[in-house]
């Protein structure tokens, strides 16, 4: 038995196991259930009492041998086997980039306007969207009868007492006011809803921009300067500003802001309507209702006010010519903005 395990203990270190194949050719000529090492363990019966010590710690020793060679080979090999045939990761390739997010369009314009109105000296101001009578309505002069307090105007969340969706961000101005004293200077973009079909010029949910200064001896010519100012940066000197006289409760007088279409650059096109001309919002002096119902005397203060539509302002700046785009989620619309902030 002695003999034996002497030589098959020489056979597994003189065993070469360079490949997969040797290294299975190998567990099964000694340590497989038929294999060397065990048909010996099957021979221990028949050594005689008076050996079975010394015999059982040799047979312990070549099994553990034969066991731990197998053992060190194949966990050498399975590293071997990963980066020879190129199956795992190659630690020394350059990493892939995952794709970084660009802003939303709308928010890049907005974004840009609040730098432009924030060099000015207006700060930021918010309200909620979801707004009661008061202050979407009746604080700004809005007569009882007037038409976008209609259920087909507006999206109302409550009837008696009214609550609706906002439908300008003018009523921020109504909850500045109650809250400050003038000096004033600030303004307020944000998401507006009205009861609109959806379409490539309409939609039932779009942004826009509120601004206002109240103060001592606020002209119409303070307001002008203001927009023309603004106009001038966001798009390029050449964009040219105009005031057309228009109606809103909350101001008098009022007055549309127009910019020259930087679509078609005034040649005329179907954005404007073959007038060269765009309309970005609408302006005016605040009424002396609007003053004093939030708590301002209007012998004291005037101010004037403006509000523009985000999207329509981004069409212009990016040419779009579809408002539902903005919506959309498109990928390849998004991805165009990559970098335009
Ligand atoms: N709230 C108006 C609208 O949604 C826009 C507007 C007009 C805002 C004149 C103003 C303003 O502050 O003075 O159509």
């Amino acid at each position: 038995m002695l003999e034996k395990i002497k030589e098959l203990s020489k056979q597994i270190e003189d065993f070469k196991i360079e490949s997969k194949e040797q290294l299975e050719n190998f567990r099964l000529e000694f340590i497989s259930r038929k294999g060397k090492v065990t048909v010996l363990f099957d021979d221990f019966k028949n050594v005689a009492p008076e050996l079975k010590k010394q015999m059982g710690q040799e047979l312990n020793k070549l099994k553990v041998a034969a066991q731990s060679k197998f053992d060190a080979l194949q966990e050498n090999m399975g590293t071997n086997k990963v980066q020879g045939k190129n199956e795992g990761a190659d630690l020394t390739l350059p990493v892939v980039p995952n794709a970084l997010g660009s802003l939303h369009p709308l928010n890049v314009v907005k974004n840009r306007m609040i730098e432009i109105f924030e060099r000015m000296g207006f700060n930021l101001s918010e309200g909620p969207e979801i707004e009661d009578d008061w202050h979407n309505f009746t604080a700004l002069n809005f007569p009882e009868d007037h038409p976008a307090r209609e259920m087909q105007d507006t999206f109302f969340v409550q009837k008696n007492p009214d609550i609706a969706l906002r439908t300008h961000t003018s009523s921020v101005q109504v909850r500045t006011m109650e809250n400050q004293k003038p000096p004033i200077r600030t303004i307020s973009p944000g998401r507006v809803y009205r009861n609109e079909a959806i379409s490539a010029r309409a939609h039932c949910m779009f942004h826009q921009i509120e601004g206002m200064y109240i103060d001592k001896k606020v002209s119409f010519a303070d307001l002008k300067n203001t927009l023309y100012h603004f106009v001038k940066e966001l798009f390029d000197e050449d964009t040219k500003i105009r005031f057309r006289p228009s109606y809103f409760p909350f101001t008098e007088p009022s007055a549309e802001i127009d910019i020259t279409c930087n679509i078609c650059k005034g040649k005329g096109c179907n954005i404007c309507k073959y007038s060269g001309w765009v309309e970005i919002g609408g302006s005016g002096m605040m009424d002396p209702n609007v003053l004093s119902n939030c708590g301002i005397d209007p012998n004291e203060y005037s101010g004037f006010a403006f509000g523009m539509g985000i999207e329509r302002v981004t069409m212009l700046k990016y040419q779009i010519r579809d408002l539902r785009l903005f919506t959309e989620n498109d990928i390849r619309f998004l991805r165009q903005f990559k970098g335009a902030e």
